[in-house]
Formats: structure tokens, sequence, C-alpha cells
């Protein structure tokens, strides 16, 4: 085994959060209502019902959890921000206490030594927009997300140096538009590929404005990547893979690096009448928006079949309960309506990991995988803004929380990063999810991520209390030590 190279000195060691999973304050200080504030209302949609009203009220304890960051050593804080408190309606008058909240909170990191990393979209449109001109499903709202980015590249682009564009838009467009478990509540392949493509459109709109109005920042868009394994030797297998990273990955990563859409999966596609209508201008917008660094949030990725394994495929039905949704993984065998991927691979269990209480495999050695892959392919800087454990923890009785379990998956993550490292992956920072616990979108919480325990249920805002995990202090120790775990 070669020595390990150490973490570069200005390795960002951080954590991250989303608008509508923190802040609450829903409809404070003039914010308009998000399409989130509508569907976690509809009865059945989330985990006991639980929704951001309030959510661990970081609107009003900012200052308290940026206090807890900066004893904790934290170098970078990714958040977003909520575009309906910026505009109301998502367009038109600016809400300027919306906007100075920001720019309060970026004043509270940099003078506790914290680099902020804003992302743009955390899933939270602005309701009017969805209800005005169908959301993502209309042209309009490219040319609003446009002026929303334009304020916030005027107001805070001096200060902040990392952006963030779309957050996981390849989980964000299935769960609305395919499996109706986030708002629009949608199934509907064909508006799915064609929101999805306005959302690209955006996305490049608001890397090139970036390039012409803060040229000392970077920007790129945050993926939610999960390596893609055969489940044996056997080329067809092989090539199932090969399927399944073009259709579940490069679909996306082609379009923001390459600035073209896999070829192999617009023909399968085509043939099945689902590609979306792309119109004059269009495809040279996407190839002149290049991202600066990729955003990579790591969960754990998945193993296929050949098309032919789809009967014998050993794996069990998964449950429709809101504790069994996995985003990156719902079985196609799940589905009601027709699968687009059916020809293309079976997804199968890979027997060699271990899952969490949520039923995501556990894969440390996939996230240097991933690492190794995501360079090889785009040639960008890394920026690890997402990783980490949902698990139930337990306050104990004289106020701790050991989440040993937490501790062990963030080290054994974190010790890939450092192999990525040594192999020669660029990394720019890691974010873990999450910084305090926060509202999980369909688990409510019941499943935390937080190196900070906030006192709450679904049933109750009791105190929100902030309390320090095990974890807190753990990481505390691996940020003063830059990496060199003990
Ligand atoms: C990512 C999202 O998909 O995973 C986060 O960017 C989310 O917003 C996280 O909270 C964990 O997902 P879940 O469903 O376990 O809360």
């Amino acid at each position: 085994h070669k020595k390990l190279a150490p973490f570069p000195k200005d390795f960002l060691w951080g954590a991250a959060s989303a608008a509508y999973q923190v802040e609450g304050a829903w409809n404070q200080d003039g914010k308009g209502p998000s399409v989130w504030d509508v569907f976690s209302k509809i009865e059945g949609k989330t985990f006991e019902g639980t929704n951001g009203d309030v959510a661990v009220d970081h609107y009003n304890r900012y200052q308290e959890d940026v206090r807890l960051m900066a004893e904790m050593g934290l170098k970078a804080y990714r958040f977003s921000i909520a575009w309906s408190r910026i505009l109301p309606q998502g367009e038109g008058k600016v809400n300027e206490q919306g906007v100075q909240f920001y720019e309060k909170l970026v004043d509270e990191l940099l003078a506790h030594g914290i680099e902020p990393v804003v992302t743009l979209y955390h899933w939270d449109l602005p309701l009017y927009l969805q209800e005005t001109y169908g959301g993502w499903e209309s042209r309009r709202v490219i040319a609003a997300f446009k002026d929303y980015c334009r304020i916030l590249y005027q107001r805070l682009g001096k200060k902040v140096r990392y952006w963030v564009t779309m957050n996981e838009q390849n989980v964000f467009t299935a769960m609305g538009y395919r499996w109706e478990l986030h708002p629009p509540n949608v199934s509907d392949l064909k508006r799915m590929f064609q929101a999805n493509h306005h959302i690209n459109l955006a996305q490049a709109e608001a890397i090139l404005l970036f390039k012409e109005l803060v040229p000392t920042g970077l920007i790129g868009p945050s993926f939610g990547y999960g390596p893609v394994y055969p489940a044996s030797a056997n080329p067809a297998d092989v090539l199932a893979a090969e399927n399944g990273e073009a259709f579940n990955n490069g679909w996306w990563l082609d379009v923001y690096c390459k600035g073209q859409y896999p070829k192999v999966i617009w023909q399968y596609l085509a043939e099945q009448g689902l590609t979306p209508v792309v119109e004059k201008g269009d495809l040279e917008l996407l190839a002149a928006a290049k991202p600066d660094f990729l955003g990579v949030n790591y969960y754990h990725g998945g193993t296929v079949a050949q098309n032919e394994y789809e009967q014998q495929a050993a794996s069990p039905q998964r449950e429709k309960t809101f504790s069994g949704i996995d985003p990156y993984h719902i079985q196609p065998a799940d589905e009601q309506q027709a699968s687009p991927e059916k020809a293309l691979f079976t997804n199968v269990e890979n027997p060699y990991l271990t899952k969490t209480a949520w039923n995501w495999e556990i894969d440390p050695v996939g996230f240097r995988i991933a690492m190794r892959r995501l360079q090889d392919k785009y040639n960008l800087p890394l920026f690890i803004t997402e990783n980490g454990l949902g698990a139930i923890d337990v306050l104990t009785e004289d106020g701790t929380i050991e989440d040993d379990e937490r501790i062990a998956y963030l080290q054994t993550h974190i010790l890939e990063i450092q192999k990525a490292i040594s192999d020669g992956v660029e990394i720019i920072g890691y974010c873990t999810w999450s910084f305090t616990d926060l509202l999980s979108w369909l688990n409510g919480y019941k499943k935390r991520y937080g190196l900070v325990y906030v006192n709450r249920n679904e049933a109750s805002e009791l105190d929100l209390r902030r309390i320090p995990k095990k974890s807190y202090y753990w990481y505390q120790r691996v940020i003063a030590a830059n990496g060199e775990l003990p």
C-alpha cells in the first residue's frame, strides 16, 4: 500500500444544509410561499405530515448555529437560498428583508472565518411560478431564474466565492415528475424530460451570467452521483452498467460538463418519443456554459444486470413506505407506468454491501471510485457538497447523543477522500450532510443527519435546543488535524 498524501492545507472542511430543511420562518419578513410549503401539507405526502413551517428555526437562530460551527472549527458552510425570500413571486419585486437575511448570514460566517458556499436552487421553487407558468415546464421560469441569480450575484458576489447552481437535478426531477413524491406531484416522463431540459438551460444561463458578474468566484452544479456496478463480469452485465452510468449520471453530467446529451441515451429515448423539444440556440447555450468545479453529493451507487435477468433479479420488491424511499435507487419494478430504462439495465442487490436503517447501501470504496471516475470523465476539480448518514439518534438521559455509527460512516468516507487525493484527484472540500439536524423531506425528524442534535420531533417543536453530538466533537478533531485521523 502506498503512503497516503496529506489533505491540501486549504481543504474546506464543511457541513451543509438547505433552506426548506432548516430555516422555518416560512412566511416571516415578506417571504412568499414555495411549492414545498404547499406540497408538504397534502395529506400522506410526508412522514407524519411534517412540514418546514418552523423546521429547526435556523432563520431566527442563525447566530447561535454559526457560533457552534465556529467552535467546531468548520471551514465552510454550504446553505441554500430560498428563492421566494428574495422574490416572493419568483420574479418582479425584490423582498429586501429576504436579501438582508442572507447578507447577515454571510457576514456572520465570514466574521467567524467560515467560507460560505451558496446553493442557488435546492428544490423550493416559488409557488407563484408553478401556479402561473407551470414551473420548470415553462421557459419563462428560465428567465425568472436568471433574474434571481443576478440579484444574488450583485448583492453577495463580492463576499461569496463558491456557488452551486442546481442541487441534485437528477433527484428532484425524478421525484417531482416521475414518482409523485415531490412537487409538482406529477407522473409523466415526457413532461419530466422537458422540464429537465429547461432546468439545464437555466443552469447554463446561471453559469454564463456568473462569469460576467462574479469573475473572481467559482460555480458548479451539485450532482447526486452514484457509481453503477455490473452484477458480474458477464459482458452483458458490463454493458448494462455502462447503460446505467449513462442513464443515471451521464444524462446530466455530460450536459453540465461537455455541453451535450449522451448520444446513446438520447437515441434510446427518442425511440420512445421521450426526448425534449430543443429550440434553436439551446445546444449552443449548453455548450457555452462550463462549470468551474463539479459538486458531488455522494450517498451510494447501484448495481445492475442485463435486462434478461429482470425476472430472476433477487431484489425484493421495495415497499412504498416513507421509510423505504431512496431517490437514487427506486426499482423500476415499483412503477405503475412504463420504465424507460427497462431495456437498458435491471437494478439488483449488491451482496457485498451493508445498508443503513433506510436501506441505503454503505459503500465508502464506491466513493473513491466515484471521485476517480468523475475526474477521469470530466476533468474538473471536485467539491464534495454532501455526504452523511441518516440514522435514528437518541438523546440520552444525561443529555448526550452517542452517534458512533455516524462517526464510523464519516471516518471511512473521509479516508476514501484521502485515498482519492493520493490517487491524484483534485478535491476542493468536503461538506458533511448535515450541520444541525434538519427536516428530511420525506422522513421528518426521524431520520437525522446532523452533527448537532436539535431537540424537536414530528409532533412538537419542543425547545429546539442545539446539542452537539459525539460526532461534532469527533469532526472537530478531524478538522484540527486536517484530516489526519487518529
Ligand atoms: C440529498 C438532498 O438528496 O439527500 C438533501 O440534497 C437530503 O436535501 C439528503 O436531505 C438526504 O435525503 P433524505 O431523504 O434521507 O433526507
